[in-house]
């Protein structure tokens, strides 16, 4: 098993948007940020569930943990009295919660390895107070590791920031996005902490604003310095801002490196090309999908059209037609390297991620 670090070693402020407390799973409302902090404690899995899909926690890695959460707080307070009856409640509780958000492998990972604990346990043993409290432990591990991955992650791709200048990312891969210290944000802030000065451009991410909400707000409380620009300004400020490197989470990676995050980080990733700029992927291997060749299979999120004809509940468009694909798909000849916490994937993709991988199955230890 994977030893957790603890992220209160570091100096800076860490956001913590989920939390298995005694009385439930307690969430950070990331949809009233930065207005508000307001936290919700929830008793029952479909709660959870409707908190994934309703966005009060959202970043591909969180939701994973959300997800692990919710199957345990499902078994923990099923009315089973027999393991037949738990384990055909836990599998409905499963689809429920898979059928939150759809692009995000993370998820699937973590209801994959709840339902594998789950058939463990009752293998081992029919008491179901046991079975409970392991389901409680297992997410509260993945919870653990999540957290280590982010330190190794940022271990790894610090080494890649530049020592003195200004990055780019885009939506939110902090704290809020996974649990720990972030992927994406994860890399700037191992960066700093090493002595780089860094600082960082926030693109907005039209229609949802996790830029401008989240990373803004969590860079802020962190002390990290950042420009706030709105979408259509990337363009100028890769060809004239003197930008050194740009680092973006993902929510699923193909067998070939194709990877697809926040809607607008395609245009970023051909705009970085062309003005000889680094683009870089931060992520976890369990958002590897090496079961789907290249992008065109990644499911892709249509979200609401309101969330692009409103903003906060006002209207800022006539009520016309309009879309709103939540993520895009970066061809792997756009990305210089992804870093994981297993290492630093290069192209040929098809060849370092299996590797990667193969070595998830065989590593005990980050
Ligand atoms: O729709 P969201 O806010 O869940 O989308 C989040 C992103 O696209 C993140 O960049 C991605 O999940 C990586 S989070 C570490």
């Amino acid at each position: 098993m994977v030893s957790a670090t603890i992220v209160d070693e570091h100096s800076m402020f860490v956001a913590q948007p989920i939390e298995w407390t005694d009385r439930g799973v307690v969430m950070l409302d990331q949809r009233r940020l930065p207005a508000e902090e307001v936290h919700y404690t929830y008793t029952d899995y479909r709660e959870v569930a409707a908190a994934i899909r309703e966005m009060v926690i959202r970043g591909a890695p969180a939701i994973g943990v959300a997800a692990a959460m919710g199957a345990a707080l499902g078994v923990l307070h099923s009315p089973a009295k027999t393991i037949e009856a738990l384990r055909s409640e836990f599998s409905q509780m499963c689809d429920v919660l898979a059928k939150t958000r759809p692009t995000a492998v993370d998820l699937f990972w973590a209801l994959e390895r709840m339902k594998r604990r789950f058939s463990e346990l009752t293998t081992q043993s029919a008491d179901l107070a046991k079975i409970r409290a392991g389901m409680v432990a297992e997410a509260k591990q993945i919870h653990l590791e999540k957290r280590a991955t982010d330190e190794a992650i940022g271990r790894f791709g610090a080494e890649f920031m530049p020592r003195d200048g200004q990055v780019m990312t885009q939506c939110n891969a902090g704290a809020l996005a996974t649990g720990g210290i972030g992927t994406a944000l994860g890399v700037i802030r191992v960066a700093i902490e090493q002595g780089s000065k860094l600082h960082v451009l926030v693109p907005e991410t039209r229609p949802y604003l996790q830029g401008a909400r989240l990373t803004a707000w969590e860079l802020h409380k962190g002390g990290i310095p950042l420009t706030l620009i709105t979408d259509n300004m990337v363009g100028h400020f890769l060809r004239t801002g003197k930008v050194g490197a740009i680092v973006t989470g993902a929510d699923r990676i193909a067998a070939n490196g194709d990877t697809a995050n926040k809607i607008g980080t395609y245009q970023i990733a051909v705009l970085a090309k062309e003005n000889n700029i680094p683009f870089y992927i931060a992520a976890p291997v369990s958002t590897f999908d090496l079961s789907i060749p290249d992008g065109a299979h990644i499911p892709i999120e249509e979200r609401s059209a309101a969330e692009v004809t409103h903003l906060q509940g006002v209207r800022i468009a006539p009520d016309v037609h309009a879309a709103h694909p939540a993520f895009d798909v970066t061809p792997a000849r756009y990305i210089a390297a992804i870093f994981t916490e297993r290492g630093v994937a290069r192209a040929p993709y098809n060849q370092s991620l299996s590797g990667l991988s193969s070595a998830a199955h065989s590593a005990s230890a980050l």
